[in-house]
């Protein structure tokens, strides 16, 4: 949500991005002709914002932009477009008027920045004649083609600026905070925001196992360590972290409380590779419409920004990084 500006703002502002066409017709689901692409390069392009995703697609909410309807906003949390679930969009009826919006304004091709869920519903628009290109963003990282999701790196840095916060008083008092962390059924922001903040013991929704026994023996083996305060990572899709915390004190004998990060790791201000993942992403997406492709869904893959089929984006496996579960666990004393 937060990187919607920073991608409007480079479609908006960079030279190259002034050819994004939403008016003339070009051919769809393939590559044009050099030709054909060197005339769209050419041309002059309009662009508009689409509120509220596919409900303000379906409700009209579609204003045109100016070059400069995107400024001073690269730093800014939040999103200038806004964000809701739509749920008639999944019905044909929805569909048939986000359709009808599009022909209203002569639009030709739409940037969809979300999930799964968001690209399930590009897939659907470039089916039916208007090409969609997919961003992938959201705090979670849970999108199984890229990566590298927009957001996540600032959720990150959120996380263990709040968690160094927390810190502060698990030390001093000789406690052991449970922490949980938003990110949906995925583990990677536990997981990596653990690292960083030197938890005791990680659990992540991936790798389960007698997870109270798990917290119990680490922190059970820190304690001969001489260490009198710990913290714990747990993951939202775990959850349970009250009765957690009641279950540490009991077993080991540390004061313990539960607290849940929640919303706060969902705003502020976008980090730098946020901004720059975003930026390249952006273009990347703006460069297939150009040339009349879409059904397309930019990810970044070993470094690399690519994209691939939605189709087959949507039918990959995620995988947990089990090495870095693996450096966690040995590290944490
Ligand atoms: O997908 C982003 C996310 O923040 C998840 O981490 C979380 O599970 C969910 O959205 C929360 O959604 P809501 O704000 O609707 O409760």
């Amino acid at each position: 949500i937060i990187l919607f500006e920073l991608f409007s703002r480079r479609v908006i502002t960079h030279e190259n991005y002034r050819c994004f066409n939403q008016r003339r017709r070009r051919p769809r689901h393939e590559r044009c002709n050099p030709c054909g692409r060197q005339n769209c390069l050419r041309k002059r392009h309009d662009r508009y914002r689409i509120n509220r995703g596919y409900q303000g697609l379906i409700d009209d909410d579609v204003r045109e932009l100016n070059i400069r309807s995107v400024s001073d906003i690269i730093h800014r949390g939040g999103t200038m477009l806004y964000s809701a679930r739509c749920l008639a969009f999944k019905e044909e009826s929805g569909m048939q008027q986000a359709i009808a919006t599009c022909k209203k304004h002569g639009i030709e091709g739409i940037v969809v920045i979300g999930g799964d869920g968001s690209f399930r519903g590009a897939r659907d628009l470039s089916l039916r004649g208007i090409p969609c290109i997919g961003i992938p963003g959201t705090i979670d990282n849970d999108i199984v083609s890229t990566d590298y999701t927009i957001g996540y790196d600032t959720c990150l840095n959120t996380i263990m600026q709040m968690v160094d916060r927390i810190r502060d008083t698990v030390e001093s008092h000789g406690r052991c905070m449970v922490v949980e962390v938003m990110g949906n059924k995925c583990g990677d922001l536990t997981l990596n925001a653990g690292i960083a903040v030197g938890a005791t013991a990680i659990v992540i929704p991936e790798i389960r196992s007698d997870i109270e026994q798990h917290v119990i023996n680490r922190i059970r083996r820190t304690q001969k360590t001489d260490k009198k305060h710990f913290i714990i990572m747990v993951a939202e899709g775990i959850g349970g972290v009250e009765e957690l915390a009641r279950k540490i004190e009991k077993e080991c004998g540390v004061e313990s409380r539960a607290v849940i990060l929640g919303h706060v790791q969902r705003g502020g201000s976008p980090t730098v590779r946020d901004r720059v993942v975003a930026s390249q992403m952006g273009y990347k997406a703006v460069q297939l419409l150009m040339q009349g492709i879409g059904n397309r869904v930019i990810v970044l893959k070993d470094d690399h920004i690519i994209d691939y089929d939605i189709y087959e984006a949507l039918n990959m496996q995620k995988k947990v990084d089990n090495e870095l579960y693996k450096i966690a666990h040995e590290i944490s004393i």
